[in-house]
């Protein structure tokens, strides 16, 4: 028998470096009129030389353990979704040690800016089997590190930045994750892409070897974003038909934060009205994997998301990769 799960607080932490649009304008070609206009973003965030992707993750679980009050040594389960750790063995052991999660066995989940979604839906699994109790997940990404930061197509869209949630097993009865739908495509991945880099270099005679690194994001953006005005209203309506619940019964659409039009277009697909669309876009573009737990954490700190309020999600990024989940956000006991 199946259990439920609950998810109870959340937390989230952001580099203190800031970047305007103006800021961006000194270096490449573009201005602050046509991000803001065909993006919604105003400024994003960039870890500097004081600051690590492993720092803001630690940083963003100790908050989300403190909201949940919890000691770190009861966690059973960290995972850490990102596609730009620190160390690409991993980087949640790292996570783990400095939270001081003793108990928990920590491991990466890489699904770009579905990561999110792909690393609830898996710890969920583990809680509601029955194997464990207590589970930290965090979206972390950098991708600050991986843009080409004089191509005006792409640098202008992404900044760093990471969130966190808390996660418990409860009764069925008390299910808090309602339902949820993951995808992928990997037919269709050639439009988002951090490839490995192509060099090759000699090893003895006859014999070489691919160097290891990588090469700047590549994105047709126009691809991406018919793929997600299509994709994320389809996944949406399909999970709420089967949780037999009426987009106008949701309290908030929770959307990974690429583009203000893409936000807008799916409310208006569902005549979800903007006051019920959380979007912080403007301060911190698109921060992958991160985007939805921080937006999360930033609603539930300033009081509009309340304990027992319904929320649709939806994640959608490189593979091409998307998924939607339905919770409700239970809060702290
Ligand atoms: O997590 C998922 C990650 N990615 C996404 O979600 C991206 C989804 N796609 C998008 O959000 C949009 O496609 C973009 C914001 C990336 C681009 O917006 P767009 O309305 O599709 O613009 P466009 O690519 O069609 O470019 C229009 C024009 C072009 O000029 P021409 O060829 O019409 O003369 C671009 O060269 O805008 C130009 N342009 C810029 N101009 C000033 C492109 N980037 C910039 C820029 N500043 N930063």
């Amino acid at each position: 028998m199946l259990g439920g799960v609950t998810i109870v607080a959340s937390g989230s932490a952001t580099p203190s470096q800031c970047l305007s649009n103006d800021q961006i304008s000194l270096r490449v070609d573009t201005n602050d009129e046509w991000i803001k206009s065909r993006t919604g973003i105003c400024a994003r965030r960039v870890i500097g030389p004081h600051e690590s992707l492993t720092g803001l993750s630690k940083q963003a679980g100790e908050a989300a353990l403190r909201m949940a009050n919890w000691n770190a040594d009861s966690l059973d389960l960290v995972i850490l979704a990102t596609s730009t750790p620190d160390d690409l063995f991993g980087s949640a052991p790292k996570v783990q040690s400095l939270l001081g999660a003793n108990q928990a066995v920590a491991f990466d989940l890489t699904a770009a800016c579905s990561g999110f979604l792909f690393a609830l839906i898996t710890a969920s699994q583990f809680l509601k089997n029955g194997s464990m109790k207590r589970a930290l997940v965090i979206g972390a990404d950098q991708l600050s590190s991986w843009v080409d930061w004089n191509d005006r197509r792409t640098c202008v869209l992404f900044g760093d930045g990471a969130g966190a949630i808390a996660l418990e097993a409860t009764s069925a009865k008390n299910e808090g994750l309602l339902g949820f739908t993951l995808k992928t495509d990997g037919n269709r991945g050639g439009c988002l892409n951090l490839h490995k880099s192509k060099e090759f270099l000699p090893l003895i005679e006859e014999k070489s070897h691919q160097k290891g690194g990588f090469s700047p994001i590549q994105m047709n953006g126009q691809e991406v974003y018919k793929f997600a005005v299509r994709e994320v209203p389809e996944i949406l309506e399909s999970l709420l038909l089967s949780n037999k619940t009426k987009p106008a019964s949701l309290d908030w659409l929770l959307l990974h934060q690429a583009n203000q039009r893409i936000l807008d277009a799916v409310a208006e697909r569902f005549s979800i009205p903007q006051s019920k669309v959380l979007s912080n876009l403007a301060n911190y573009g698109n921060t992958s994997a991160a985007t939805i737990p921080l937006m999360l954490d930033e609603a539930v700190q300033d009081g509009r998301v309340k304990p027992g309020d319904l929320i649709a999600s939806s994640g959608f990024g490189a593979g091409l990769s998307w998924g939607a989940a339905l919770f409700k956000w239970q809060g702290p006991s």
